[in-house]
């Protein structure tokens, strides 16, 4: 049965808003991973890289709100510590000192593990019938797929 944030159980709710924040976490992280790949990146290819790099941190940093906002319409508490964040994160930092193409590598690796975590809390939100959450981690998930591609394009 269908179930909106006022008919979810207690259980349900706060697993849901863990998985959530296991998210937020890991689009903060990768949000900062590409931020300082825009700031580092060199060689031939920096103009592309650049503007892309930079389009994948803008895209991160919108959909970290909304995912913590939906932890909120949830009723649960959005986990915004860095470090917290940090060491909750499947995706590691970086210190941006890397070679063109092994910042194409770790960031592409990074979307697919974002996208990873996103179907599973799609998953979770499922079990529950909370589509409203299923349908925005689907979303996110789609999208990181889409920026795995763009950018691994660059050396496949
Ligand atoms: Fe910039």
């Amino acid at each position: 049965m269908s179930q909106t944030a006022e008919s979810l159980s207690t259980d349900a709710q706060s697993e849901i808003c863990e998985a959530l924040n296991q998210c937020v976490a890991e689009t903060a992280v990768t949000t900062m991973l590409a931020q300082n790949f825009h700031w580092n990146v060199t060689g031939m290819a920096f103009g592309p890289l650049h503007d892309l790099f930079q389009k994948v941190y803008e895209d991160h940093f919108v959909a970290q709100d909304d995912l913590a906002e939906r932890v909120k319409a949830l009723g649960g508490h959005a986990n915004g510590m860095l470090a917290g964040m940090v060491q909750a994160s499947k995706v590691a930092e970086h210190d941006g000192y890397a070679t063109a193409e092994e910042m194409i590598d770790t960031l592409a690796k990074a979307q697919r593990t974002v996208a990873s975590t996103l179907a599973g809390t799609a998953a979770i939100a499922e079990k529950h019938g909370d589509l409203l959450t299923q349908d925005l981690c689907i979303a996110r998930g789609q999208t990181h797929e889409k920026f795995a591609w763009l950018i691994s394009a660059h050396i496949s």
